[in-house]
């Protein structure tokens, strides 16, 4: 067995590698002058069990993965399982307005092709997964985040709004507090309250988890309310730190105290690795299964 990393997860493939006890492909990928891509897989591949590992974003990433593939193909392997840490487009996910893409659905397909499995980390809806023209799983890096929050002394985790609520009811069961997500409530035309639903954050340590952290005004603005509310210190966590433009900036204008991402896009914020819960799906639901 091998796993093969694409260039924009070589931190989750490495890790994984190690988690799983299996070699690392000896791989290259370049540029031409042109911009185009190159890949090359030197490792012999024939007869072996594949895990390619490559986040999908931004789009320069589903171009590498498709090369990877073709590279993987050529030497028949027994099987191909793609791990695709952050599968971008996910947002887009259904028709907004007439006449739209459903690019989830529409770079799902073409991932599928000559794959056994997939599988993501927290994809932004469960429901991507069915996208997808092969078999295809998630996980999720909460489990990870949460014990790298484990001496932070938190009091609340919050889910941004009602629909991330999961997440934080999973992190809170892990460190043993409360949890709640954050809710809208329109007082006046102009003016609309956001706060915990049930819980009082006054004077608490507060961990507000999210997906995805694009531009950073969705946890800008969770954080600047709970720390109006008094909350004494605001961690901010998310899977897939994107961090465009000034996120960051607003985020710690915002008053928050740290913020942390996982791996599955690498930056300066991925604190939590994600290889851990990607080992534990491979080992229990696709190699117990039979379908490596
Ligand atoms: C929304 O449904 C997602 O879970 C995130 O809250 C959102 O993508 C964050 O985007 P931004 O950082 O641009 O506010």
């Amino acid at each position: 067995m091998f796993v093969v990393s694409g260039s924009a997860s070589r931190s989750v493939a490495t890790h994984l590698a190690r988690e799983l006890s299996v070699d690392l492909a000896d791989t290259e990928v370049r540029r031409f002058i042109d911009g185009e891509c190159y890949v090359r897989i030197k490792s012999n591949l024939e007869n072996e069990d594949v895990i390619i590992v490559q986040t999908t974003y931004p789009d320069e990433n589903i171009i590498e993965t498709i090369l990877i593939r073709d590279a993987v193909r050529d030497f028949n392997p027994d099987k191909i399982i793609l791990v695709i840490p952050y599968y971008g487009y996910a947002r887009q996910d259904r028709k907004f307005q007439d006449g739209e893409a459903v690019s989830a659905r529409a770079i799902a397909e073409i991932l599928s092709i000559d794959i056994d499995t997939v599988l993501l980390v927290d994809p932004h809806k469960d429901y991507i997964t069915e996208f997808f023209k092969t078999k295809a799983l998630a996980c999720s890096a909460v489990p990870e985040i949460a014990k790298y929050l484990m001496d932070k002394n938190v009091d609340v985790v919050l889910a941004p709004d009602k629909g991330a609520t999961w997440r934080a009811k999973k992190a809170a069961e892990i460190l043993n507090c409360k949890w709640d997500f954050l809710e809208k409530t329109r007082i006046t035309d102009e003016i609309v309250e956001i706060k915990p639903k049930n819980v009082d954050v006054s004077n608490r340590v507060i961990a507000i988890i999210d997906d995805i952290i694009s531009t950073g005004g969705t946890m800008a603005k969770a954080v600047s309310e709970i720390k109006r509310q008094g909350a004494k210190e605001i961690y901010v966590a998310c899977t897939h730190g994107l961090f465009v433009g000034e996120a960051i900036d607003k985020i710690t204008a915002a008053g928050a105290t740290e913020i942390i991402s996982t791996d599955t896009i690498e930056n300066s914020f991925s604190k939590v690795r994600v290889a851990p819960q990607i080992a534990s799906v491979l080992r229990d639901s696709i190699f117990k299964l039979n379908c490596i």
